[in-house]
């Protein structure tokens, strides 16, 4: 039987930022997802559009997430946002996401996505941890070394608790936007070894048990109640599939997928 919640996010990246734009996406599909309330479901909007879907999913089921914090509080950090202006515009925020991690510098290092996962706990935010590999890595046969070095950094310092508390999205970075999504076998594999292996060894197996874990990566309408149907993955984060009308049928095939195994 399942113990974990599945959850299934919404990642618009630099898209709908404009919060016109948000919430008339937003009204075509709220009361359906809505709906869906076996799940956590959470969307991620630009910090532009942020407040306005706040603000329209407050009566809802439907949760809200960030896409991205600075490890401090306040200060001279030109363009940042941190947990504390998220704590209550939102409930989640993914961190470490491959995009940022590309895009490279000190901000989105193992050891500042470690000082953000902190950061967000301290104010009651679920950070979204992504990890994965690139296709040299996969093809070289270092997914593992490198899947499990990921999540040993993000979460070095944490508590058992505090771990349990947070998401891990593994996305294979070949898989991002390339339509070519990992197999699930493959995926659940990794997730077995690499996340739920590490976290066994440095927080206990109940740690790793309670922990919930998504797939990302062209995760699409047609392929999640595969991916749902493996036993490690509980949920999705789901990129460029997020920005269409049908997204509620993902995410209802997810949770469908979900309960059927
Ligand atoms: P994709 O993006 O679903 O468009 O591949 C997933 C992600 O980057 O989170």
């Amino acid at each position: 039987m399942r113990i974990r919640r599945p959850i299934l996010a919404a990642n618009w990246k630099m898209n709908l930022g404009r919060p016109e734009d948000a919430l008339e996406f937003m009204r075509r599909i709220r009361f359906a997802l809505n709906a869906i309330d076996t799940s956590d479901r959470v969307v991620c909007p630009p910090f532009t559009s942020l407040p306005a879907v706040s603000e329209a999913l407050a009566a809802t089921s439907i949760a809200v997430g960030a896409q991205n914090m600075h490890f401090e509080e306040q200060g001279a950090h030109t363009g940042e946002i941190s947990a504390a202006m998220l704590a209550g515009l939102c409930k989640f925020v993914i961190l470490g996401h491959s995009e940022r991690r590309a895009a490279g510098g000190t901000l989105e290092t193992d050891a500042a996505i470690n000082r953000k996962v902190k950061a967000a706990l301290a104010k009651d935010l679920t950070p979204i941890v992504c990890v994965g590999e690139n296709l040299a890595q996969m093809e070289a046969g270092e997914t593992n070394t490198w899947v499990s070095g990921q999540v040993s950094s993000a979460f070095e310092g944490l508590s058992p608790a505090q771990v349990a508390r947070c998401v891990i999205a593994y996305e294979p970075i070949w898989a991002i936007g390339t339509g070519k999504a990992a197999t699930p076998a493959d995926a659940n594999r990794v997730i077995a070894l690499s996340i739920r292996g590490t976290i066994t060894d440095r927080f206990g197996e109940d740690v790793a048990q309670a922990v919930r874990v998504q797939y990302g990566g062209s995760a699409t309408v047609d392929n999640i109640a595969e991916f749902m149907a493996m036993p490690e993955i509980d949920g999705a984060l789901v990129g460029g599939a997020s920005l269409k009308p049908d997204y509620v049928d993902l995410v209802r095939r997810a949770v469908e997928a979900a309960g059927s195994r």
